[in-house]
């Protein structure tokens, strides 16, 4: 028996899982874990590797080390790369990585180990229906794939000189689209919706108001 709660946080991208698992986390005073930051991270290194090793091997010799504040962050020989994970092709290489077995195996170890005793906002594709199955509080948050394909513009655009803005959404838009396809049809661990999820449909509510929805959820069932 835990003594405080596992919530989880799962979803499609831009469905805006960070923010509000970010937010809740905050709100109870719980850690926060981006489970999609870890897979983004074995992607980047796989990246720098020169010579593509077996995979065993490379992830016998990985050396990342997270720093789960909000947001978690990322090191990787020492070297921290929070930021250089947040592109494209790293979503996109994440997500191709993510379908092999002992990749999955390596990283729903260690986030397992994180969630053991409880008190702890989980968010990502697999956190309540692989990672942790008995969650006491379980979210699946969606919305229209025009937001998810606008907020996930934005976030990309973010610092980025406003050039060829609408080809960049279009382009945005056909990367989620694709991931999602993969995510949600790879065999291991396929984005679903968990078993027992409140399902949160993000498309009309702002942040404070997805929030809101979580934390009434997860307060009626401490009660
Ligand atoms: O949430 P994100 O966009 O940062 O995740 C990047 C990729 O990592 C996502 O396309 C699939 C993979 N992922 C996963 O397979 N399982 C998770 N729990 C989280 C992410």
């Amino acid at each position: 028996m835990r003594k405080r709660p596992v919530v989880t946080v799962d979803g499609p991208s831009g469905a805006g899982k960070s923010t509000a698992a970010k937010a809740l986390a905050s709100a109870l005073g719980y850690e926060y874990v981006d489970t999609g930051a870890m897979y983004r991270a074995v992607a980047y290194a796989y990246t720098r590797e020169k010579q593509k090793p077996d995979l065993d091997h490379f992830l016998r010799s990985l050396a990342l080390r997270f720093i789960f504040g909000k947001p978690t962050q990322v090191f990787l020989n020492g070297e921290e790369i929070t930021q250089n994970i947040r592109t494209p092709e790293i979503s996109m290489l994440a997500s191709a990585l993510s379908q092999d077995p002992r990749v999955r195996k390596y990283l729903t170890a260690m986030q397992r180990e994180l969630g053991k005793e409880g008190g702890i906002v989980l968010e990502g594709r697999d956190t309540g229906s692989v990672v942790f199955p008995d969650a006491e509080v379980k979210f699946y948050l969606d919305a229209d794939m025009e937001v998810r394909a606008h907020r996930r513009h934005l976030e990309l655009r973010a610092g980025e000189p406003d050039q060829a803005a609408t080809d960049a959404l279009e382009r945005v838009k056909r990367e989620i689209e694709k991931r999602d396809k993969d995510d949600s049809e790879r065999e291991i661990a396929p984005l679903i919706r968990p078993q027992g999820a409140h399902y949160v449909d993000t498309t009309h509510l702002d942040v404070e108001g997805v929030v809101r929805v979580l934390k009434q959820h997860v307060e009626q069932t401490s009660r």
